[in-house]
């Protein structure tokens, strides 16, 4: 439970993009599925990383020495955002290359006759690379399918799908198309039982809920800094028992010892920096919107923000859902009720009856409101529901640092599109 109140006139003021004009048009971004807004802090402390200390870890200068606590710092900070310990975290480029590189290590020793389960739900960086290993070693992929009414996982499946030969379960947070948040401990629970390998994209739920790896229980999770208010990164936990035990893909002289083990090559330290800075944004929210006092430990402050942050953005979502309800010919693609909120977080796909997405997406952005028009690579999904080959659906995506108002607009600016 939090305390506080939601200051937004002090969030929005930590961003200095939201206070960017176009021809004096404010910009509304609802694009934050795709990538968010960041705070100034982040950009400050990159800045500062390149001016002032860029130079490789390792060395016994002071440059070298500032990069060897950049890295102690992103690795406790995002330990911290996960509930997990700093050795547990691996940074990479972003979500996708990480899956790619991890897949190499964890489909090693899987042999013909193996199978593993994906999910319709995913956004393809979590099918993907995992079709290819599956492809390479002779293994069947099996799928956890959605229910296209309700947008909701199939968990009457899940018995029938993991079973002995099940090496791998991989599955989805929350959805980049629909936002619906999906019970990951459940199926996490079901691949454990069967002693199969677990991985959770958290890309989109990062940014909206506190997330705990103990909970959820997985061996694997990966969340992305970008979505996160940090810059361009990726982010890996992995349980301890799995990083024992697979191979690490390394080049000889590299340590063994994390996060080396799992870094290739020389590593962002201005992205990691960055990384840190959103996280303490993060805490900042909890300190400034929950109330928790500024010297409680950063997990502390971050689950305080984040929660926060998920209260606010229930009253949007309640608000964006009941602005829309009236609009003849739209339909959403996603949890509709406003008593489900927190099914979902705040990302609304929708197809108008005579618009096609990008005209959606043209329009609403001649209005100076960003959103997205597409399938946003949640591939298995846009394939099912036939909306690939139909422009697939046009996306806004509500944020912590979005207003009243600007929902209110948005949802004026789709009803005029729908006229
Ligand atoms: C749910 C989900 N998973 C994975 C990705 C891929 O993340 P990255 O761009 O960091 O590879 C995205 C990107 O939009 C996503 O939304």
């Amino acid at each position: 439970m939090t305390t506080g109140r939601w200051d937004i006139e002090a969030v929005r003021g930590a961003f200095p993009a939201l206070a960017i004009t176009d021809d004096g048009k404010p910009r509304i971004y609802l694009d934050a599925p795709g990538g968010s807004q960041v705070p100034a802090r982040v950009v400050e402390r990159m800045s500062e990383v390149m001016l002032r200390s860029c130079a490789n870890e390792g060395g016994a200068f002071h440059t070298s020495r500032d990069s060897d606590r950049i890295l102690v710092g992103a690795h406790a900070a995002a330990a911290a955002l996960l509930g997990a310990q700093p050795d547990e975290i691996v940074f990479g480029l972003n979500s996708t290359s990480l899956i790619f590189h991890f897949s190499r290590m964890v489909a090693r020793d899987w042999k013909p006759g193996d199978e593993i389960v994906l999910t319709r739900m995913d956004h393809d960086g979590n099918v993907g690379p995992w079709i290819i290993a599956a492809e390479e070693r002779g293994v069947t992929v099996r799928w956890l399918e959605f229910d296209t009414e309700t947008f909701e996982y199939r968990y009457d499946m899940l018995d029938e799908l993991i079973g002995p030969r099940t090496r791998l379960v991989a599955c989805n947070h929350a959805s980049n198309i629909f936002g619906t948040v999906n019970d990951v401990a459940r199926i996490v629970a079901a691949g454990k039982a069967a002693g199969a390998v677990t991985m959770v994209d958290a890309v989109q739920s990062a940014p909206h809920l506190a997330l705990d790896v103990s909970a959820i229980g997985c061996d694997l999770l990966a969340c992305s800094a970008y979505k996160f208010f940090g810059p361009h990164a990726g982010v890996m936990y992995i349980r301890p028992e799995l990083c024992d035990r697979l191979t690490p893909l390394k080049v000889r002289p590299a340590s063994f010892d994390m996060p080396w083990r799992h870094t290739p090559g020389t590593p962002s330290f201005e992205a990691q920096a960055g990384t840190q800075a959103a996280i303490e944004h993060i805490a900042w929210l909890g300190e400034q919107c929950a109330g928790v006092d500024v010297a409680a430990p950063l997990r502390q402050r971050i689950v305080a923000g984040l929660e926060a942050a998920t209260d606010y953005e229930a009253g949007l979502m309640d608000r964006f859902l009941a602005g829309v309800a009236g609009i003849p010919g739209f339909k959403l693609c996603g949890i509709a009720s406003r008593n489900r909120l927190d099914a979902r977080v705040p990302t609304f796909s929708f197809r108008l009856a005579k618009r096609s997405p990008q005209e959606i997406a043209a329009a609403l952005a001649g209005e100076n409101i960003f959103g997205w028009a597409g399938d946003f690579y949640a591939y298995e999904a846009s394939g099912l529901l036939g909306l690939r080959e139909q422009g697939g659906v046009a996306r806004l995506g509500l944020s912590h640092y979005t207003t009243a108002d600007e929902v209110d607009q948005a949802v004026l600016a789709v009803a005029r599109l729908a006229a």
